[in-house]
This record gives C-alpha cells, sequence and structure tokens, in this order.
C-alpha cells in the first residue's frame, strides 16, 4: 500500500535537481565539529520507524492524563501581563495536555483584585492546576491558625492542590524578603498533618541538596519539583533589584546550589537507600531546562516517574502571543516525539 504521509507518492521527484545544486553549495557549512557532538544518548537509527502523531509522548501523571511530559512551572500574576500570560499557558494545557504551576497566590490570600489572572480553569479543562505560596507566608498562615484560607484559595482556583515553593536565599537577598523562623521541613510536615490537598514542593531556581531531598522523599507529597539551579536565578535576580554593594559583597551566593542534572543523580541514590521508606514518587524536573533534548535526557536518567518544567523557556512565547506559544510548543513536542523514537539515554 502507498504510504500517504510521503511527500512524492508517484515516487518522482520532481525538486531532485534543485535539491542537489542546495546540497552542493551547502556542504561546506554543515560540518559539525567532534566538540559539539552532543554525548548524552545512542543514536538508534535501525529501531522505529518515523512517529506521525504525538501518541508515544502520552502518560499518567498527578493523577490524570498528559499528552506529553511538560510541566508550566510557577511564574507570574498580579502584574499588568500576567492575566494574559496565563490565560495563554492555561490554553495550552488544554490543547497539548499538560499541567501548570501558578505563580504566588500570596495577593490572593487577603485581597480579591488581581484574582482574575489568576483564574484559568476555565481555560484548560481538567488538566493540572496548582496554585503556590512561599513556605514564609504558610509559616505565618500556621502561627495566625488561619491556614484555612489555602483551603479556600484552593477551591476558588479550582485547582488540584499547592505548590509551596522553598527559597531561603531569595528571601534573604531580597531587600523586602521574609524570614523563616522555623525549618520549612517543619512547616510542610505541618501542613502536611493538617490538609487534605495535594502539596508540591519547589526551590525558585537554585535547587535542593542530597538532604533537604531526602527529607522530602520520605514525606508523602504528590510531587517534588526540583527549581535546578542553571536557568532562572532568583538569588541573582534580587541582587539585581539591591544596591551596587550588596551585590558585590553576594554574587557567590547566586552561585551556590545545583543542577537538575546533579539532581536527578541525588534523587537515584537516595531512591535505592530508602526503599519502603520511599513515599514520594513523582518528580518535576525543572530549572534551566532549555529545549525538550535537555527534558528527554533528564527524565529518562531519573529513575522514578518524571516530567519536565519550563518557566522562562515558556514565558518568552507566552507573552509574544498564543499563536507563537502554538508554534514553538508544537516544534518541541514533534522534536520529543522524535527523540522518544531514535534516541536512547547512555
Ligand atoms: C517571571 C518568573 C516568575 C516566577 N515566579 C515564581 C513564583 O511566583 N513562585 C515559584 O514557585 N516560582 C516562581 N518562579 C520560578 C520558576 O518556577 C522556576 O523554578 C525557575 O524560573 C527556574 O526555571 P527556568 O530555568 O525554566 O526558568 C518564577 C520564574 C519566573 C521566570
Amino acid at each position: 500500500m502507498a504510504n500517504p504521509y510521503m511527500n512524492n507518492p508517484d515516487n518522482t521527484d520532481p525538486g531532485a535537481a534543485d535539491r542537489k545544486k542546495d546540497h552542493i553549495e551547502l556542504a561546506f557549512q554543515s560540518r559539525v565539529p567532534h566538540h559539539e557532538i552532543d554525548t548524552r544518548f545512542y543514536y538508534e537509527p535501525l529501531l522505529s520507524g518515523h512517529p506521525l502523531t504525538l501518541d508515544n509522548l502520552k502518560l499518567k501523571f498527578l493523577g490524570k492524563e498528559f499528552g506529553a511530559p511538560v510541566w508550566v512551572s510557577s511564574m507570574t500574576g498580579g502584574t499588568a501581563l500576567a492575566g494574559t500570560i496565563n490565560k495563554n499557558l492555561a490554553k495550552a494545557c488544554a490543547e497539548y495536555g499538560l499541567g501548570m504551576g501558578l505563580g504566588s497566590c500570596r495577593q490572593l490570600l487577603f485581597n480579591e483584585e488581581y484574582l482574575d489572572d489568576f483564574q484559568v480553569r476555565k481555560f484548560m479543562a481538567d488538566q493540572p492546576l496548582y496554585a503556590n505560596l512561599g513556605i514564609a507566608q504558610l509559616e505565618h498562615l500556621i502561627e495566625s491558625g488561619d491556614l484555612k484560607k489555602v483551603d479556600q484559595l484552593i477551591q476558588k482556583l479550582e485547582a488540584d492542590g499547592l505548590i509551596i515553593h522553598v527559597n531561603p536565599m531569595q528571601e534573604w537577598l531580597q531587600p523586602e524578603g521574609d524570614v523563616f523562623m522555623k525549618s520549612p521541613l517543619q512547616t510542610i510536615v505541618r501542613i502536611i498533618e493538617s490538609v487534605d490537598y495535594k502539596i508540591i514542593v519547589k526551590e525558585v531556581g537554585q535547587g535542593m541538596g542530597p538532604k533537604s531531598l531526602e527529607a522530602l522523599l520520605r514525606l508523602p507529597v504528590e510531587a517534588i519539583d526540583f527549581g535546578a539551579s542553571g536557568g532562572t536565578n532568583f538569588a541573582l535576580l534580587e541582587l539585581l533589584r539591591s544596591t551596587e554593594n550588596r551585590e558585590k559583597n553576594y554574587r557567590n551566593l547566586a552561585q551556590l546550589g545545583h543542577s537538575a542534572e546533579e539532581m536527578v543523580g541525588f534523587v537515584n541514590t537516595l531512591i535505592e537507600e530508602l526503599g519502603q521508606d520511599l513515599k514520594c514518587k513523582q518528580v518535576i524536573i525543572s530549572g534551566g531546562i532549555n529545549d525538550f533534548l535537555d527534558g528527554y535526557y533528564l527524565t529518562q536518567k531519573l529513575n522514578l516517574p518524571a516530567i519536565y518544567g519550563q518557566a522562562s523557556g515558556l514565558l518568552k512565547y507566552a507573552q509574544a502571543s498564543y499563536e507563537k506559544l502554538q508554534e514553538h510548543l508544537e516544534m518541541q513536542l514533534k522534536g520529543l516525539s522524535l527523540a522518544k523514537a531514535y534516541l536512547k539515554v547512555k
């Protein structure tokens, strides 16, 4: 039977002469030096046909169906552009079957002025949507006996649960930052004991070391979201908002942290060590994920169900227009589907 996907089903190849001319002209510009070869993968050209759809990307994660293993990392809200950005991101989640974390919903706890920017459930069908609060606010809410405000927030947003961001370095460097009176771990344990919605815990761009990861993996949290170093760095961002003198003294703090790849290694070792004590069994690999190849590499390398998340990489397109975001995601997901067919992680 003729292949309906062939460009020239009759095999006449009318463009051959032009193509051969292009090949000769471009051949000298088309050499990849040895040091540029991506050594993360085995390339296996013999073992698959071309994927014709994105069906090979489907998976179940966070208790829901995903069309592809991609997460929109928590970003913005409460500024002029935020409503449009969040709406575009949410629509993309519905169209491609992705999940999304909202940016910090702190403003909504006591004031509904910006509620509209965050109420994106109506655009994203039943795809996973998580509200987001910082550990400092949660510590305060526990102290003041107001934790029920978080329940109300989740209900208002029709969210599936809460992402807790843990960001001591950012808070310390932020001129208007908060101070933690307790360890974030104590606060997280207290929340888990008091609520019945799903919890995801994340950093915001410096990642976490093995002791923090171990503590989280021992808890019944729905997932860990790495927020690793190597991409957007909020310690650096706060320094750029600060004085020249502070920037000079503390720039070294922005260079601390862990890359997503290093964290994958930590988690793989911990899975072995923890055995039956492993309670958290899903990971969102995020922080410095540049493209589908980074995401594919790391999700394959991790020995737990995983998807990959991007913040700034999607923000660029989401703030331009929905069409730009669509175009970008389509290219990325087709690339990911091809990677899945022909690449094996070393
Ligand atoms: C504009 C912007 C706003 C962000 N706001 C939040 C936030 O409110 N809460 C949060 O947990 N993380 C926030 N983040 C951090 C991201 O979720 C993510 O962890 C970090 O940017 C690293 O991912 P990336 O390298 O793909 O950008 C924000 C990131 C960006 C770029």
